[in-house]
């Protein structure tokens, strides 16, 4: 008997323990979920989703199925005290980005479970620093890494190999850090959603700690376009972050979008530059920054987070060797 049916074996054992009917768990079966994999999906899917999915019969037993697969994959969502949450907010890594300033100005790097939003208008580094992030994340933890791999979302077709083999030789990583990073390449927005939803978790359930979306916001621009499509287009952009998020949490990755910035001409004469995506991408992002060229070096700005102040900002520049302090 191979590994994969013991384990099927075991987790109908625990299944059965945690009060869920045989039919439901043919159900689970016939749908490919009786795996670690599939348990963690039920745990990332509302009581709403599993009702249409798996056709249940009531909402309560989607609950009750959800609270089975959390306890089995010890998916802990409990409420904690401040004290609990500070101790275990002191456990989790922090991902470095390779470059001291911009490690400062996050309080340490990039904390898994969170959204990180980079926005910038071309050329600002946001694609440079999702590349150097793909590597850093191979690290390990004594250095600022997550000895993870790395899933790569290249909306825009700017993603380079000899730009992570440059990286990886500057941080000692040899040849084998490109095969770390798995390159998804979605045609449309529709392909980006089924993958983040259906295909993403196997990836992090192989070792994936970061997930880059680059960018979140090209495809739909330029498929949902005109103020009639802008509804829906926002609701779409909503519920793929929200499964982005839900994964990010299960699995304790670093989530990491690229956005674009939009000029808004204000009365004054002055232009406002905001990333785009509206208020959708700026609730869903747990930490925004803006990245800016000035002169021969680069910005990079907190506008939104719950705990770097609003306006921080530190300065970096682009080598051959990657993103670096200025
Ligand atoms: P868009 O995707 O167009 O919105 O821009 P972006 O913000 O993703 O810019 P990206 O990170 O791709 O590039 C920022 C800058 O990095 C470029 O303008 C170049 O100056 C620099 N850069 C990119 N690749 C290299 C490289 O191989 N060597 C060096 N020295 N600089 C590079
Ligand atoms: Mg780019």
């Amino acid at each position: 008997m191979g590994g994969a049916k013991a384990d099927e074996k075991e987790l109908r054992r625990l299944l059965r323990e945690a009060g869920v009917g045989p039919t439901l768990i043919a159900k689970l079966e016939s749908a490919g979920l009786l795996s670690p994999r599939g348990l963690k999906f039920i745990v990332a899917a509302t009581p709403d989703e599993l009702v249409e999915w798996l056709s249940l019969s009531s909402y309560e037993s989607a609950v009750k199925l959800r609270e089975a697969a959390k306890s089995i994959v010890g998916y802990q969502s409990a409420a904690v005290d401040a004290a609990q949450l500070m101790e275990l907010e002191e456990r989790l890594p922090k991902l470095t980005t390779g470059v001291k300033g911009i490690d400062e100005l996050l309080q340490g790097g990039l904390r898994p479970g969170e959204l990180y939003e980079f926005a910038g208008e071309f050329g600002t580094g946001k694609t440079q620093l999702c590349h150097q992030l793909a590597v850093t994340v191979q690290l390990p933890e004594e250095k600022g890494g997550m000895a993870g791999k790395a899933v790569y979302i290249d909306t825009e077709g700017t993603f380079s190999p000899h730009r992570i083999l440059a990286m990886a030789e500057r941080f000692g990583l040899g040849r084998s850090a490109l095969s770390a990073v798995t390159v998804y390449r979605p045609l449309n927005t529709g392909e980006l959603e089924r993958f983040v939803r259906e295909e993403l978790s196997g990836y992090l359930e192989d070792g994936a700690k970061l997930v880059v979306i680059d960018s979140v916001i090209a495809l739909y621009r330029a498929q949902y376009r005109g103020m009639e499509w802008l509804a829906r287009r926002q609701q779409a952009i909503n519920y793929l972050l929200d499964w982005l998020k839900r994964w990010a949490r299960i699995y304790s990755a670093v989530a990491v979008i690229t956005n674009q910035v939009l000029t808004h001409p204000l009365p004054s004469g002055v232009a406002l530059k905001l990333p785009a995506g509206g208020n959708i991408i700026a609730h869903a992002s747990t930490h925004r920054f803006l990245m800016r060229k000035a002169g021969d070096a680069w910005l990079i700005e907190c506008i939104d987070s719950p705990r770097i102040p609003k306006g921080a900002s530190v300065q970096f520049k682009i080598t051959e060797a990657g993103v670096e302090d200025a």
